[in-house]
């Protein structure tokens, strides 16, 4: 059993937390907004995340996890203590290190025994060396202490089975005993561990989510190629990934990848390139074919429907993607205020983000599920790939629409069997126009 404090109760902050207590220490989870911690203290999380909460509960009734807004408490008995507090974007797309400047400065003005700190959020190359300068600054005597970093790469949705089965942990310092001490700590979760020098494994973060981006971004454009000659692009990236060397994963073309960490880190990552003399040409290309996603879906829209003024329009999923209540970045925002400003009228469903959606998107009108969506509505946009979408009853569905429009942002249905039911149907690089149509 070790002893963990982690600063700052967001998604990754509170996933770490959670898990470390599971796996057997004794963890506090600080944070600075009370109202948070006091939801915590009575089982209400902040984000929905599958297993969470479950998770959560059993090791506060184990006496594994705490929360408090203290430093001086959460500080008291730690051996590491995690920062996994938020990086915003800033204005140029650099990331916006308030939040870790913060912490930093409250753990060294409330630590009183040495510390190990160890950067989880996604932070700038060279942001360790900061961090160790701000705490060295604001301690009011020196007290000894080492920076690791140790960057995350869960996924929304499956972020505990993620945490505890990850591929790999890569950990970053220049205190190779340090570095060791944080291994151990990862030790149950049997993968490999790489250590190697701070901004090198800052550095792997934003290499990593940038090279997965642009995968997205390539099957993207490969997907509108295929529009131009009559391929299938589903068929094509399945026939792609038997390669080893390239593998099936995020080879699915749609509308564009969103959420909190792709679009941010990708922007961060040209950023630090662009300030640096570089000119990041691939990562450009990367943003620019994933908003051009955006687009090509309402024009399939309009092309299908001669305009949307005045038209009824179901968004199918609000969610940046299945299984989170996350709408950061989320294709459906952008969508919907294209739609709404032109005069259509836009209604929507999600599983879980409609009470999120709401606040960002007023003037979407929300509907109970998917066939209440869908009737009377003019077109249907699949944009969240939920699992309970693939199972619809597809004819129902076109009986209860105005007019059969089906764009299907997420390839989810089969052209042939859309257009046997009576859709008109437009998917994401399937073959001709996405129509289905072969060669
Ligand atoms: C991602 C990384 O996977 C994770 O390692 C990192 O720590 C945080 O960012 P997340 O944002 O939760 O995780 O979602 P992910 O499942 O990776 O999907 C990102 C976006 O890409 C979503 O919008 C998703 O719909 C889209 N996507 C993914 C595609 O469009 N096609 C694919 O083939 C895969």
């Amino acid at each position: 059993m070790k002893n963990i404090t982690v600063v700052g109760v967001g998604y990754v902050g509170l996933v770490t937390a959670v898990c470390f207590a599971d796996l057997g220490n004794r963890v506090v989870a600080l944070d600075i907004n009370e109202e948070r911690i006091e939801n915590l203290k009575k089982g209400i999380m902040p984000i929905y995340e599958p297993g969470l909460a479950e998770v959560a509960a059993r090791n506060v009734k184990a006496k594994r996890l705490f929360f408090t807004t203290s430093y001086k408490e959460a500080l008291a008995d730690a051996e590491f203590v995690f920062i996994a507090v938020g990086t915003p974007e800033g204005v140029d797309g650099e990331a916006d290190l308030q939040y870790v400047r913060m912490a930093a400065e409250s753990i060294a003005q409330n630590m009183d025994h040495p510390l190990i700190i160890i950067n989880k959020s996604t932070v700038p190359v060279g942001t360790g060396d900061w961090v160790a300068d701000i705490v060295r600054q604001n301690q009011p005597e020196p007290i000894d202490f080492s920076v690791v970093s140790c960057p995350e790469f869960l996924r929304e949705g499956s972020a505990l089975s993620d945490f505890l089965n990850p591929d790999r942990t890569v950990l970053g310092s220049e205190d190779l005993e340090a570095a060791e001490r944080v291994a151990q700590l990862h030790l149950p979760l049997r993968a490999p561990i790489m250590v190697t020098d701070l901004r090198t494994a800052e550095m792997i973060k934003y290499a990593s989510n940038a090279f997965l981006a642009t995968r997205i971004s390539f099957i993207n454009e490969i997907a509108n190629i295929c529009e131009a000659l009559g391929a299938d692009v589903k068929e094509v990236a399945r026939g792609m990934g038997y390669d080893k060397r390239i593998g099936h994963h995020f080879l699915e073309a749609g509308v564009g990848y969103g959420g909190s960490c792709f679009p941010k880190d990708v922007k961060a990552l040209a950023y630090m390139a662009q300030v640096h003399g570089k000119h990041p040409q691939l990562l450009h290309a990367v943003m620019e074919i994933n908003a051009y996603q955006r687009k090509h879906v309402i024009l399939k829209v309009h092309e299908l429907l001669d305009g949307v003024k005045d038209k009824t329009i179901a968004l199918l999923g609000l969610a940046f993607k299945q299984d989170t209540d996350d709408m950061r970045e989320a294709p459906s925002l952008t969508i919907a205020e294209y739609l709404h400003e032109r005069g259509a009228h836009v209604r929507g469903y999600d599983p879980v983000a409609m009470e999120v959606a709401k606040r960002l998107m007023p003037y979407v009108e929300m509907c109970g599920d998917a066939y209440e969506l869908a009737t009377g509505a003019d077109a249907l946009i699949t944009l969240t790939p939920w699992n309970e979408f693939k199972q619809l009853d597809m004819e129902r569905i076109k009986s209860l629409m105005r007019t059969p429009a089906l764009v299907d942002g997420r390839n989810l249905y089969d052209p042939a069997l859309m257009h046997r039911i009576g859709f008109a149907y437009r998917g994401i690089g399937r073959g001709y126009n996405g129509a289905g149509e072969k060669a």
